[in-house]
């Protein structure tokens, strides 16, 4: 990656901040977001292509409003000004913001007049989507105006001899239809960058920031065999080689055949050094009569800690734990609040550092979103199985066996839940979904089968569509493919005698049933 390539994002609260990142990257140009409080000198030295101002919740005229560095409008880097960031924009080089006119909400009409670089190939009326309260009503001087709405005499404005614009609309949103178009603009004819990065650019620069940090020490990492903790392995694997051992425990909770593929895959086909640790029984005696879901989590996640600062403590001349953190972890915590700098969120499914190891922490995904370390695993070439799979607790199956967590209840939620995955793989369905998984419930409930009476426990099919498992919703999954997975359950599964389906969304329920 070379650094000029990059569009750096100050952050002034937006809730869009994500998606104008994710849309310059679509360009194949990198770009992240940082903290608003960034100084001009830090960002002098970053050097990157362009910058773009975010939107924010705030007014200019706040008190306590963000700001930025005036002296960033001087580095002669190119700006664009997203809403918020136009006003302040407008106010920092001297023109006028109207405080609280009435507010504007959802689509409306622009024009562009004149031939700004950034509407190029843009019909001259296009529907955008605008979200303010304050505009500008005079700009600055140099400026000149290049497009308006009904209700916005500023809709957008540009200094094309210093290179700075402003556009009062959200152009990340969909409910911008050309919004792509200008950003695209805004990268390439304004900032001139190449659109060189892609997954391939990214594994070549991550692979020698790898090699340079970790400079000959070797690194351990936690292996869940989920998607970024395997990623990050076969990158780390990439770079270094033998120098990364992976540590893979196995606590019981795994859904079947598991605990061997992810043995086959990572040390049979890479051959990546890999510590397998079954600690199934250790985990089972330690749940053994807790029913509580919080009592329960907390039990699991503490003896992951322990069982997994005890395999680490047993190689010799660690320095660095690898962790599978990615950008959406990151980047909540970019806050305006006068922190400027990340704080990594903790991860679920890794342990704490063992405390006398004073491991540095290695964090090779951290600026990729999930859909871009999926491809970074591909271009590895790690399974598709794997790349796509869905997510899956840290605690594993002990928080979809309701109640008390046992050997037998275990096996019949693993023998249910395989049958349902493998019927939404034979319905093609598996991989478009969010989640879909089977939740074991120590109900008794009285059935026939054949000329008997039986008085088994029920099996929950849980299956939801979201973006990011905040929220929710339950799918409509088609009744033959539910009627299908009911009868092999009952039918395969002994122990079962009744399948019911839950369709209530998040909120109010949560994904997971504990
Ligand atoms: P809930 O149940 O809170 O789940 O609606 C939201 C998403 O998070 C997953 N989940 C977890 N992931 N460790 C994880 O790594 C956990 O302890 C955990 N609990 C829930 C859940 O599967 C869903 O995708």
């Amino acid at each position: 990656m070379q650094k000029n390539e990059t569009i750096l994002i100050l952050d002034f609260g937006s809730q869009y901040s994500q998606l104008i990142a994710r849309r310059i990257r679509e360009n194949h140009i990198y770009s992240h977001i940082v903290s608003c409080r960034i100084s001009a000198e830090e960002l002098r030295k970053e050097a990157p292509a362009g910058i773009i101002l975010s939107g924010g919740p705030a007014s200019v005229y706040q008190e306590n409003a963000p700001k930025c560095d005036p002296a960033i409008f001087r580095l002669g880097i190119p700006i664009l000004g997203i809403c918020y960031g136009m006003q302040l924009t407008t106010l920092t080089l001297g023109g006028e913001v109207k405080r609280g006119a009435a507010r504007e909400y959802g689509k409306a009409l622009l024009h562009h007049e004149g031939d700004s670089p950034l509407f190029a190939h843009i019909p001259e009326t296009a529907q955008v989507w605008m979200s303010h309260g304050d505009k500008v009503s005079r700009i600055p001087e140099g400026f000149r105006r290049t497009a308006f709405s009904d209700n916005t005499e500023f809709a957008a404005i540009e200094d094309p001899e210093r290179r700075i614009y402003g556009i009062q609309f959200h152009p990340e949103v969909v409910h911008t239809p050309q919004g792509k178009e200008l950003l695209h603009n805004f990268c390439f004819s304004v900032c001139h960058c190449s659109g060189s990065w892609n997954m391939q650019s990214f594994i070549e620069a991550s692979t020698e920031e790898i090699r340079r940090k970790t400079d000959g020490g070797k690194v351990i990492l936690g292996l869940s065999g989920g998607v970024d903790s395997s990623v990050a392995a076969a990158l780390l694997h990439h770079a270094i080689g033998d120098r990364l051992t992976c540590i893979f425990v196995n606590n019981g909770l795994l859904r079947k055949n598991e605990a061997a593929r992810v043995q086959q895959i990572f040390g049979d086909a890479f051959r990546i050094p890999l510590k397998y640790v079954d600690a199934s029984d250790l985990f089972l005696q330690k749940l053994a009569g807790v029913c509580e879901p919080e009592a329960k989590r907390k039990i699991i996640g503490n003896t992951f800690i322990e069982v997994f600062d005890k395999a680490a403590s047993e190689l010799t001349d660690v320095q660095f734990l690898a962790q599978g953190t990615t950008y959406p972890d990151v980047i909540e915590s970019i806050s305006i609040d006068g922190n400027p700098s990340a704080v990594i969120k903790s991860h679920h499914n890794v342990g704490g550092l063992p405390a006398t190891m004073h491991l540095k922490l290695l964090e090779p995904l951290s600026h990729l979103f999930k859909d871009e370390v999926r491809e970074v695993g591909r271009q590895l070439g790690l399974p598709e199985e794997l790349i796509m799979r869905q997510p899956f607790p840290g605690p594993g199956l002990g928080v979809r066996v309701l109640g008390e967590v046992t050997g037998e209840n275990l096996n019949v939620l693993r023998n249910a839940d395989t049958i349902i995955v493998d019927e939404m793989k034979n319905a093609g369905l598996y991989y478009k979904i969010w989640q879909t998984f089977g939740v074991f419930l120590p109900v008794r409930s009285v059935g026939v089968m054949g000329d008997e009476r039986t008085y088994d426990n029920v099996i929950a099919i849980r299956s939801v569509e979201s973006q990011d498992g905040m929220t929710a919703d339950w799918v409509r999954l088609p009744y033959e493919l539910l009627d299908k997975i009911s009868r092999r359950i009952v039918n395969e599964v002994h122990g079962v005698n009744r399948v019911v389906y839950d369709i209530t969304s998040k909120p109010p329920s949560t994904i997971e049933w504990e």
